[in-house]
Order: structure tokens, then C-alpha cells, then sequence
């Protein structure tokens, strides 16, 4: 499968899970406005296929996406019927203005190789939020608590395709290799099976409060929310924009 396919059927598939975006973003809203109740923007960084944007744009008067893959935001483009996405690392972007409110969510942070990318991308995201403004970053499993050895499988059917996505992740020192089979079939093009691998780094919780701190974000850290890996939600202190 192309991997434009893939973004097409990625929130969907996770959808199948139990995953709910609509949800999610009431809740990272509430969270956001006990904060800065007059947050009026928000940029979603590593949006994806914009699932979390499609919600955030009926809470906030302007919301934007950045995402590092052209296939995801194409998905993304198609879905918003407001906002602006952007193509972007989320290391090193450099948008031309700041936001109420930045979101980093479903462990995207992981995809940081390193403690050095961590805090690049968290001061990035620092640094486009407005001074009192909220960072509320999903962060990937910690060190302490990914399981070895991890099984998770769901069965969907959208647009006439049956989709089977079954994962299976190992520890491989400080980072866990997850594994994603799919199984496709639809009438037309019959049964596909197609893999793709992520290596997504195992950081610590103290990698993340150091690296928050750092970037000049003082974070609260609320465990058991969404998918089980918790929630960082952090304030900005006073500073210039990007
Ligand atoms: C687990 S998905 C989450 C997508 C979306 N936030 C959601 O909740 O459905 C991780 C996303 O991070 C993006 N990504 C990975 N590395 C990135 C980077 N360095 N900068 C920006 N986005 C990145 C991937 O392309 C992918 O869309």
C-alpha cells in the first residue's frame, strides 16, 4: 500500500481502537482554558491527518496544523474546511506567528531521536506560544512504563475496504520498534498485506520535565489520560516570540 493510502485509513484505523479524537480535543480545550480562558488560537503540531484539528477548529477562533509528511497533510487539507497547515520538523519550524495554545498529541514527540531533538522541538513549540499561552504535549510511552513485547489489533470497514492493523512493539535499548501489519481487502483489488516500522524513543518522565524546564514551560504532568501515557500540560513563562 502507498503511503498515501496509508494516511487515508490512519485515523480511521485508530478510530477502530477506541481512539477518540472528538473527545480528546474537549478535553485538551477544557484543560487549555482553565488555563488561559481567552485562548482564542491553536497550532497542532505533528497534526497528521488533522483528526484533533477537525475538533479544535469548533472550539478555537483560529487553529493551524504543522506536519512533517505531505501525505498526511493532504488528508489533512482535505478534511479542514478552516485553518492554515503547514509543512514543517517540528524542530526547526518557523512560523511568523504565536498561538494561545500548542498541541503535540499520540506520542508524535517520540519521533524525536534524541534528549538534544526533545528539547529543540519543545523550545520550537515554546517559542510559537503566546507568553501565559498553554503547551499540551501527548508524550510517547516513558522508559519506565512501555510494555516489551506489546500486542494491540482492531478490524474496520470505511468506503467499501476492510481494514485488519495488528502492532507488536519491542524494546531496543532506548528505543521501541513498533511494528504495523495491515491487511486490506475490498472487493475490487481483493485481499493486500502491507508492514511499516516506527522507532519511537523511550525518554524518561525526567527527560521531559528537564526539557520542558528548559524551554521555559512549567509542566503538569496528569497520568491515565487517553491512551494511558498521560498528558503534559504546560504553561509559558514571559519571553519574546518566534
Ligand atoms: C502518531 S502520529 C500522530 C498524528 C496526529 N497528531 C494524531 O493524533 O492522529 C505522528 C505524526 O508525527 C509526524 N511527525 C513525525 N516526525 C515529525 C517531525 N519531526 N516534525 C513534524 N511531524 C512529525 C508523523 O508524520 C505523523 O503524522
Amino acid at each position: 500500500m502507498h503511503e498515501a493510502e496509508l494516511a487515508e485509513i490512519y485515523d480511521q484505523a485508530h478510530r477502530s481502537r477506541g481512539k477518540d479524537y472528538e473527545g480528546e480535543a474537549a478535553q485538551v480545550t477544557a484543560l487549555i482554558r482553565e488555563r488561559f480562558p481567552q485562548a482564542a488560537s491553536l497550532l497542532d503540531v505533528a497534526c497528521g491527518s488533522g483528526a484533533h484539528l477537525s475538533f479544535f477548529q469548533n472550539h478555537f477562533g483560529r487553529v493551524e496544523g504543522l506536519e512533517l509528511s505531505e501525505s498526511m497533510l493532504a488528508v489533512a487539507r482535505e478534511r479542514l474546511s478552516a485553518g492554515l497547515l503547514h509543512q514543517g520538523d517540528m524542530r526547526s519550524f518557523r512560523l511568523e506567528r504565536t498561538f494561545d495554545a500548542v498541541t503535540c498529541m499520540f506520542g508524535s514527540i517520540g519521533y524525536m531521536p534524541s534528549v538534544a531533538d526533545l528539547q529543540s522541538a519543545l523550545g520550537c513549540l515554546a517559542r510559537h506560544t503566546t507568553p501565559s499561552g498553554v503547551v499540551v504535549v501527548e508524550p510517547w510511552w516513558f522508559a519506565e512504563t512501555f510494555v516489551d513485547g506489546y500486542v494491540s489489533g482492531a478490524l474496520t470497514t470505511m468506503g467499501g475496504r476492510t481494514i485488519a492493523r495488528v502492532s507488536h512493539s519491542v524494546r531496543e535499548g532506548n528505543v521501541s520498534r513498533l511494528r504495523v501489519h495491515y491487511v486490506t481487502a475490498s472487493a475490487e483489488d481483493g485481499a493486500q498485506h502491507f508492514s511499516e516500522t516506527h522507532d519511537i524513543t523511550l525518554f524518561s518522565r525526567e527527560d521531559y520535565r528537564n526539557a520542558f524546564a528548559q524551554a521555559g514551560l512549567v509542566a503538569q504532568y496528569f497520568e491515565d489520560v487517553f491512551s494511558g501515557r498521560g498528558l503534559f500540560v504546560a504553561v509559558r513563562e514571559g519571553g519574546d516570540g518566534p
